[in-house]
């Protein structure tokens, strides 16, 4: 999305001065942090293992298991100090380790930040791990994982939870924490925007301008030790550590784990004197690849080389295919140039991916089709806004400009061609159940996908799009200053008159959802976190969106998912 280094003066939104765009667009400046805690408490702030455990990509046979050590003062995160040592793994059926089921060593160094990655194989299907790490006389905690059912089983359920969007500086990740409890998830889908670029007091904060917790380094990340360092920040969150050493995670990128509105070329958060962008994209994913519990084909190679884009199959109940919407797409048309839009040599995709996920949707046999898409995919035009909402609408989402009707460029609004191709395949294959998973635009929908946006809703439906909010980075009262749940109202109410196909929209909530799916029906269920900036912020269910297997269509659930 697009995401101008902006930020609102409580001053200006307390005096209803927001109708003006031109007074939100203010260059950043660095905010005042004096006595803002840079750091959170790690759970553990002392071990070598302080930056946490993580499971991720589990397969029938296989989950990737990650850890990071530090075993000597000097071996900081993006230092590129410290000895190269050997750290050990273990993976048990039970939480006291006495029946270990796969084991071995690694050797990890300077070379690679002294993080370690191991693909722990020969494990049976859809079934609970427990796994650790050793380094010398210390033992890791403990964490647990669970791998994908067989490909050739049918499970009654499974459950993952949708996150994306957690910006440090905006606050606390109480999400994590209330996920972290649940105990009955298959695995956690993070859609992008698992850490931001910016140094402290670039991004938009919301109104009062609040660093709730400043970035480390302070300034925006572009050398390889400044995306190494941010990552180990972000991994001493407890409520970080808690959940990725409780479910596995399946991730995708989006565009601020580079820098903001990232397209195959370049960047709107990407200026000449940061340096080439080739150089900045490889680092960025050298240090992604480095820190996440990812599977990335080419690991070897990490850097420019490595696919994120990839499939994972969880027995013929569904199959997920995680999408990277940055690496191959072409520049964002100018606000300038919207008609451009749907120009048939732009992409998002890139052909080849394009290509991959027709395939995958076409021509596998699971009930549901998962697509973990960074972007919004749902059409959405936007009709002429109230003064007093409009510039802050413009500042979320990249509706511009404020009082036209126009759409987000950002997303797939903006590369129309590549959604023309995919909704026409979809429809002419007779392809159901493909659920798009999506993230990055700070708020909550849930929408039909129309083959004819404009006939809707006599327009055949080819899925439906779930889009869970963030976990902290700002949605629309952040921005507006008004109370969650009161001026958002009517802009809501707008959208979902213009667009029929959107049947929820909650412009200002933080929090998570989650996903259950069963042979009969899917239903997504979002919940709300009370204040991101209070670290013991509580958690309240929202809303639930049922869709019916081969209905392609929602309908409002009367209560959480059983
Ligand atoms: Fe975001």
């Amino acid at each position: 999305m697009i995401e101008r280094r902006t930020f609102l003066t409580g001053s200006a939104a307390a005096a209803g001065a927001l109708g003006a765009a031109g007074a939100l667009a203010r260059p950043a400046t660095a905010a005042s942090t004096t006595g803002v805690p840079s750091t959170a408490p790690s759970t553990d702030a002392a071990s070598p293992f302080r930056h946490g455990i993580a499971s991720g990509d589990p397969l029938p046979e296989a989950v990737v298991l990650w850890t990071r050590v530090t075993p000597t003062a000097d071996a900081l995160p993006g230092s590129g100090s410290g000895p190269r040592v050997t750290v050990g793994w273990q993976v048990a059926t039970d939480p006291d380790f006495r029946r270990v089921v796969a084991q071995g060593s690694t050797v990890t160094g300077p070379e690679r930040d002294h993080t370690v990655k191991v693909d722990a194989r020969g494990l049976a299907p859809a079934t609970a791990y427990w796994y650790r790490f050793t380094l010398d006389r210390t033992t890791s905690r403990v964490g647990r994982t669970r791998t994908a059912p067989a490909a050739t089983s049918s499970p009654d359920r499974l459950r993952f939870a949708l996150v994306s969007c957690s910006n440090w500086e905006a606050g606390w990740f109480s999400a994590y924490r209330h996920l972290a409890a649940r105990g009955d998830l298959d695995a956690v889908l993070h859609l992008g925007d698992y850490v931001y670029e910016y140094g402290t007091g670039q991004y938009a904060n919301g109104q009062s301008n609040r660093v709730i917790r400043g970035h480390e380094p302070t300034h925006e990340m572009v050398s390889l030790a400044d995306y190494r360092q941010r990552h180990a920040q972000y991994k001493t969150d407890p409520d970080l550590q808690a959940l990725h050493a409780a479910v596995p995670w399946i991730t995708t990128w989006d565009d601020h784990e580079t820098a903001n509105d990232a397209w195959s070329g370049g960047a709107e958060n990407h200026q000449p004197d940061e340096g080439d962008w080739a150089t900045r994209k490889a680092v960025a994913r050298t240090a992604y690849d480095e820190w996440m519990p990812v599977r990335l084909s080419g690991t070897a190679v990490a850097g420019d080389g490595v696919q994120v884009y990839r499939h994972l199959q969880f027995g013929r109940l569904a199959d997920l295919t995680m999408l990277d919407l940055r690496s191959y797409r072409s520049q964002q048309v100018a606000t300038t140039d919207l008609g451009s839009a749907g120009d048939p040599a732009r992409t998002v995709t890139g052909d080849a991916q394009l290509q991959f996920l027709k395939d995958r949707l076409a021509e596998n046999d699971a009930v549901w089709k998962l697509v973990g898409n960074p972007v919004m995919i749902s059409p959405v035009l936007f009709p002429p806004l109230d003064q007093y909402v409009a510039g802050p609408v413009a500042d979320m989402t990249g509706i511009l400009p404020p009082d036209g009707v126009a759409y987000n460029v950002d997303q797939w609004d903006g590369y129309t061609a590549d959604r023309r191709e995919l909704v026409d395949f979809l429809a002419d294959r007779g392809v159901t159940n493909t659920l798009f998973l999506t993230g990055d635009i700070h708020s909550a929908w849930a929408c039909e996908l129309p083959v004819d946006p404009g006939t809707y809703p006599l327009s055949r439906t080819v899925g439906v799009e779930l889009v869970a909010t963030s976990v902290t980075s700002n949605n629309l009262d952040d921005l507006t200053g008004s109370p969650p749940r009161t001026s958002s109202l009517a802009v809501e109410d707008a959208i979902r008159a213009a667009n029929r196909h959107v049947k929820h929209l909650d412009f200002d909530s933080h929090g998570y959802s989650v996903l259950t799916i069963t042979p009969q029906e899917t239903q997504m269920d979002w919940y709300v976190t009370s204040d991101r900036a209070d670290q013991a912020a509580t958690s309240t269910w929202s809303t639930g969106w049922r869709v019916a297997a081969g209905s392609n269509r929602l309908t409002a659930a009367t209560g959480e998912a059983q």
